[in-house]
């Protein structure tokens, strides 16, 4: 069976980009059934045909609860197994996670848990760090705190500013996002009680996206 996975963005749309080229050659044994977005202009929409397209902008309506709503009934509506948060700037509220937990991923550039929010790469130069990277995990309430499922590091070389950091690390998330989707897609995937399982082991260290390999699979995965 052919996975459907529904994408929600703000932006420009090119971790979008990378799912629809994979499954283009496919790569990726799976069906955008639809790309929700805050932002009535993001780019990213454009990436797809205007019917998979829904977008409203969260200030018209009543409250944060009643756009949650709006957005969860239409991302039901397409009857997505997945729904891949790629580059979308607002917080989830409870209702819509409750509703397709376990099934709602997103791709954050940090090594989590350190960095969770913004300014991701700023954060890492301030901190002097050696390394830095991105991370999929699942989607709980709490900002960027879901279980880790995966992550691509790189090295923090001397002379790098936030635009460069962010510039190199794009491809890694872009070929980090299709491999997990590439999992999620072969029934791999899964989380229970605030943890990431990859074959029904449970990763207490995430996956690594290996430049050679590709993503590290789990036999590593063993008990701290
Ligand atoms: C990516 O860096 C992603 O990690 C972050 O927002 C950016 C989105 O880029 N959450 P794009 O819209 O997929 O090009």
């Amino acid at each position: 069976m052919t996975m459907r996975i529904a994408v929600l963005v703000s932006g420009r749309g090119s971790n979008l980009q990378a799912l629809l080229d994979a499954i283009a050659d496919a790569t990726l044994k799976a069906r955008i059934v639809g790309v929700f977005s805050d932002r009535p202009e993001a780019t990213a929409l454009q990436r797809v045909a205007p019917a998979l397209r829904w977008s409203e902008t969260a200030r018209t309506f009543p409250d944060r609860l009643a756009f949650d709503h709006a957005l969860a009934e239409a991302v039901a509506a397409c009857d997505p197994d997945w729904v891949v948060c790629a580059g979308y700037m607002r917080i989830l509220g409870d209702t819509f996670i409750a509703r397709f937990r376990g099934r709602v991923l997103n791709i954050h550039p940090s090594l989590l848990p350190k960095y969770r929010g913004l300014r991701t790469h700023a954060r890492a130069l301030e901190a002097g760090d050696s390394e830095h990277g991105a991370s999929i995990h699942f989607v709980v309430p709490e900002l960027d705190a879901g279980a880790v499922i995966a992550q691509a590091g790189m090295h923090v070389l001397p002379g790098d500013d936030p635009q460069t950091l962010a510039q190199r690390l794009l491809p890694l998330e872009h070929r980090l996002l299709v491999a997990v989707l590439r999992l999620a897609a072969a029934g791999r995937l899964a989380e229970r009680n605030g943890m990431a399982y990859c074959d029904a082991q449970p990763l207490f260290t995430p996956l690594r996206l290996d430049s050679a390999v590709g993503l590290m699979l789990p036999d590593t995965a063993t008990p701290p």
